[in-house]
């Protein structure tokens, strides 16, 4: 978990009060899932790259194991008598979107750099998550669920590598990381997964 190399970390305090309403926190990740599984389509269409060994490979496999969480986290939902709402706000990942260069090879690094911010934190979340649930169902799927995001954040990075040279990625990736703890700060508290919480700083011990 260390290793992780956000420049903000969640407090199990967040963690503590999303779960006071978990219906809702769960209405919020399904729309996550679905926006990942897409995500991962979308940069396989966007960009063929079947010059690259692993492209299309990596991006079905995500695409899978998104589709595979929404169906998971729809069954919880539906246990437990509730529904997908119809609207979804997003306004984390939309900020970090906006942080994406228009043109290659720009463009195509930072939207991989920006998935794998993205999983980074939802890998970072559901840890915390899983530590302070005490709903045993929802804390084991929070486990498992940390497991595979950090499958996805490290593949994403990987493949980023193959579209520039080590130094420029490197640079890149720290702006990024820095950003990332910024627009986390400035999103308001509530039941999602990437909500803020009172007292957030962009970059507390670093
Ligand atoms: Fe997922
Ligand atoms: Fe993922």
């Amino acid at each position: 978990m260390d290793s992780l190399p956000l420049h903000s970390r969640t407090p199990i305090e967040w963690a503590h009060a999303v779960l006071a309403d978990p219906i809702r926190l769960l209405i919020d990740h399904a729309f996550l899932e679905k926006k990942a599984a897409n995500n991962a389509l979308e940069l396989m269409t966007r960009w063929p790259n079947d010059w690259l060994d692993g492209w299309v490979e990596t991006m079905t496999g995500v695409a899978r194991d998104e589709a595979a969480h929404l169906a998971q986290v729809t069954r919880i939902l539906m246990r437990r008598g509730a529904r997908l709402e119809r609207v979804h706000k997003n306004p984390y990942a939309n900020a970090l979107r906006l942080l994406v260069r228009k043109g290659d090879p720009a463009e195509i690094l930072d939207r991989l750099l920006v998935s794998a911010l993205i999983e980074l934190r939802s890998c970072e979340r559901f840890e915390v998550l899983a530590a302070a649930s005490g709903d045993a169902e929802l804390g084991n799927f929070y486990q498992a669920l940390y497991g595979s995001e950090l499958g996805h954040y490290r593949v994403f990075l990987r493949l980023a590598r193959k579209f520039t040279e080590k130094s420029a990625l490197e640079a890149r990736w720290q702006q990024l990381l820095a950003a990332e703890s910024r627009i986390l700060a400035q999103q308001e508290a509530g039941p999602r997964i990437h909500s803020g919480w009172p007292g957030a700083t962009a970059s507390p011990g670093t």
